[in-house]
């Protein structure tokens, strides 16, 4: 018998794991002072009342033996399906199949699994910093080479620095799988229509498949971001896109999300879509009853009005922590079309030393942004997500304490 042994290989602890035993530890020696967590991207809102009406339905029906219902459609119920392509495709001019949508538990769940259909060969390229989901999973499947000098030799890292905006350059060598994450985790930054298109020009060319992870777009406030790279002319022969509730509408604990594989994307003569509804259907057996409808829920009139004052909500909390951070004298990005603001740390200093300082000095609990990959060491993350008292409080403790 022989263990996976590209789980030796990788860091012990998942990054929200460490913060979080970090941040227990410091609460269980100082159980008299307030921490303020703005670390992982959780929300607090409560669900959205008509989700809960809809789900409180569905339990009711789940009782009656005549409604009662066992295992969901796999992929998800049509009506599910039909609410999500209405309101989030055909809405933007994207026209999709019903049957290139797959509902799941969530797009980390989806962005994990993904890499089951594509070959361990393939070279894979990712944003740094970028979201551990990507690099973990591609360890696990033994994707990713070796760590060496706090990278993986078989990943392709594409620097999002200050000094190009925090967007990934095209890299010179060619590349199969490219994640991209926008508006990004963890930068906050987001992509425009015409940078888009380029690197779907680019996929297209080199027989690449872009995974593309636009968990956040509720957040995207201005005209020329695509909330959806099938935007873009031509992403449906290359991109797969990850969506989410989460974010959205609060379902980080419901757990709900979706995937698309349009039946456009081909390679080696093989149709992406029928390999990943293959997957799903033997290691997933879909979403339940209850969180299929609150998740309907959230395209009714009233469910939409209810989620855009929610994401108003942590709007309005992104640019209290922009603004407070920025009147003190830090540089800060993101924010503007992102629940996350990615901030430079002070003096040069090490994020987990940054990460460590704001936790014993003032109480505010963050994400080092070397967590994300080396580009974001000497920065740091902070979330959106919390109420909007503890992100008035926290940035009150921050100005307090740096800006002197
Ligand atoms: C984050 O903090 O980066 C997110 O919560 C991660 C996730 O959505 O899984």
């Amino acid at each position: 018998m022989k263990i996976n042994e590209n789980f030796l290989k990788i860091q012990s602890s998942y990054l929200f794991s460490n913060i979080a035993k970090k941040v227990n530890a410091y609460v269980k020696e100082n159980p008299e002072r307030t921490v303020i967590r703005l670390g992982i991207g959780d929300v607090t809102r409560p669900l959205a009342p008509a989700v809960i009406k809809a789900m409180e339905k569905a339990v009711s029906e789940m009782a009656d033996e005549k409604t009662f219902r066992g295992y969901p459609p796999e992929y998800g119920h049509d009506w599910l399906l039909t609410a999500i392509n209405t309101n989030d495709y055909l809405s933007r001019g994207v026209k999709l199949d019903n049957s290139e949508i797959f509902v799941s538990d969530g797009a980390k769940s989806d962005c994990g699994n993904i890499g089951d259909i594509f070959s361990v060969d393939n070279k894979v390229a990712v944003c740094d910093p970028v979201y551990p989901v990507y690099v973990d999973t591609n360890v696990m499947s033994g994707r990713a080479g070796d760590f060496e000098s706090n990278s993986w030799t078989n990943i392709v890292y594409m620097p999002c620095t200050e000094e190009n905006g925090f967007l990934p350059e095209i890299p010179k060598e060619k590349v199969d799988i490219i994640y991209l994450c926008f508006p990004n985790n963890p930068t906050g930054m987001a992509i425009t229509k015409d940078e888009l298109k380029k690197w779907v020009d680019y996929a297209n060319a080199n027989d690449s498949v872009i995974l593309y992870d636009s968990a956040y777009e509720a957040y995207i406030t201005e005209d020329n971001v695509p909330h959806s790279i099938y935007e873009i002319e031509g992403a449906k022969t290359c991109a797969i896109e990850f969506r989410s509730f989460s974010k959205t509408a609060g379902f980080t604990g419901v757990r709900c999300g979706y995937t698309v594989v349009p039946h456009e994307l081909v390679r080696g003569n093989v149709e992406i879509n029928a390999l990943w509804a293959r997957r799903q259907a033997t290691k997933f057996n879909g979403v339940s009853y209850i969180t299929q409808r609150g998740a309907e829920a959230c395209f009714t009139e009233e469910g939409k009005k209810q989620i855009r004052e929610i994401i108003a909500y942590y709007q309005k909390n992104a640019r209290t922590i922009y603004e407070g951070l920025k009147d003190c004298g830090f540089t800060v990005y993101g924010a503007k079309n992102s629940p996350y603001v990615w901030l430079k740390t002070p003096e040069k200093m090490r994020s987990w030393d940054f990460f460590d300082l704001l936790l014993n000095e003032i109480q505010v609990v963050g994400t080092p942004g070397q967590g994300f990959g080396p580009s974001g060491e000497g920065y740091f993350r902070l979330t959106a997500f919390g109420s909007a008292e503890n992100t008035d409080k926290a940035v009150a403790r921050i100005k307090e304490y740096f800006c002197k």
